[in-house]
């Protein structure tokens, strides 16, 4: 990991962008990482289509370093559309194994799977379930939530253990809890959607036990060598929320679980817009939580920081990771416009992505994720 140097910018220079590195005990062939994008393509069952494979071939292909895929549902309650993908069950492992070995066929590109439940932020759970969630605060547009029991939390947090358990199974090189954007352990730490006086709810420690102790028991069971991320919100953006400070105090506190490596965003379903945000038209639109990963590291997190939310050149990625903002970048939106854009950059640094932000691509749901433009 690199110190932090003064934040400056250092024109056109990508060298350490395109330079081959070692994170979480993984070699990437740059630092040009895809973030996480629901794709859209699985059943009913949450098995995925023949597209899931492609997508991600084709973005191995294009010359990205690592691969984070779209959320997963540890538990069918937890699924936020009837087309997300599944690893609540080990049907769903065979074609997931044959995206992880066509991905491993391109030396130096790793993939890594992102895992998820909804909590609140469904409007949809299959007949029979019912949306579960901290505490009864219901997010626009979902179904009501009913506050979960402890036997819930429990059962929850196995269900993440296993899900981790197959992702390894599956053959991917590591695990991303979805721990941002306002789903269930987003809705735990955040003190606007957790109202719990018991031993889940309250002080940071208690609003952290729940991610805790999914952490720790993944570690526990698929070993230190296996790499355990999360998704991170730097604020909440919603009165009440989980403020910049809670947030850094919280990162500091999850390092000591064992955690390998954390990926910076913000907003959730209230402030929605804070996430995909739009009119990214020039460099200083880009890199738009550079502010709390830059804290992060003069604070002197000893962990390894992906940077999330609006790069669109390799001009700024380049500057976050040469200033040592940030250890790896991470797009996503480019990467659904053109899956080659790492290679585009590499040859041509000047370019920008002709990615528009319009978010069609987001709002759009029929079919698999693609762009609209
Ligand atoms: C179509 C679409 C699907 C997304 N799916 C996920 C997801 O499954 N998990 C996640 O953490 N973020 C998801 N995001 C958010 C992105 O990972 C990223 O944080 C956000 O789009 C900002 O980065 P960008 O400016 O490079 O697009 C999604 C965004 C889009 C547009
Ligand atoms: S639909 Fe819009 S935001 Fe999505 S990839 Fe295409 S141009 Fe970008």
């Amino acid at each position: 990991m690199q110190r932090i140097r003064d934040f400056k910018p250092v024109g056109m220079d990508t060298r350490g962008l395109f330079s081959p590195c070692s994170f979480f005990g993984l070699s990437f062939n740059n630092r040009l990482a895809r973030s996480a994008t629901a794709e859209r393509c699985a059943d009913a069952q949450g098995s995925v289509g023949p597209e899931y494979v492609s997508m991600h071939q084709m973005l191995a292909q294009g010359g990205v370093g690592l691969i984070i895929t779209g959320h997963a549902y540890v538990s069918p309650e937890g699924a936020t559309t009837p087309s997300m993908t599944g690893i609540h069950n080990n049907t769903v492992i065979p074609r997931l194994k044959q995206t992880t070995d066509t991905v491993h066929t391109y030396p130096g590109v790793k993939i890594i799977m992102q895992i998820n439940h909804a909590g609140r932020q469904t409007p949809y759970v299959p007949e029979g379930l019912h949306a579960i969630a901290p505490s009864v605060v219901p997010a626009p547009k979902c179904l009501v939530p009913s506050e979960m029991s402890d036997r819930e939390i429990a059962d929850t947090i196995d269900r993440y253990v296993q899900a981790a358990e197959r992702v390894k199974a599956a053959g991917f090189d590591g695990v991303q809890l979805h721990g941002a954007h306002g789903y269930l352990i987003s809705q735990f730490v955040s003190p606007y959607t957790n109202r719990r006086t018991d031993d889940f709810g309250g002080s940071i420690k208690n609003r952290l036990r729940f991610v805790t102790e999914i952490i720790t028991r993944i570690k526990r069971s698929l070993g230190d060598s296996f790499p355990v991320l999360i998704k991170w919100n730097s604020e909440d953006f919603v009165p009440q929320g989980l403020s910049q400070d809670q947030s850094l105090a919280m990162v500091f506190a999850l390092q000591e679980t064992g955690l390998d490596g954390i990926e910076i965003s913000g907003g959730i379903f209230e402030s929605s817009a804070k996430i995909c945000r739009r009119h990214i038209k020039k460099p200083e639109d880009e890199a738009y939580y550079a502010g709390f990963a830059k804290r992060l590291k003069q604070d002197g997190l000893g962990i390894p920081v992906i940077l999330a939310g609006g790069f669109r050149s390799a001009q700024k990625a380049g500057e976050i990771i040469s200033s040592g903002i940030a250890d790896l970048v991470s797009f996503c939106r480019p990467l659904i416009r053109d899956p080659a854009l790492p290679d585009r950059l590499r040859h041509n640094p000047s370019l920008r992505s002709d990615c528009i932000s319009c978010n069609r691509c987001l709002l759009q749901q029929d079919g698999p994720t693609k762009c609209w433009r």
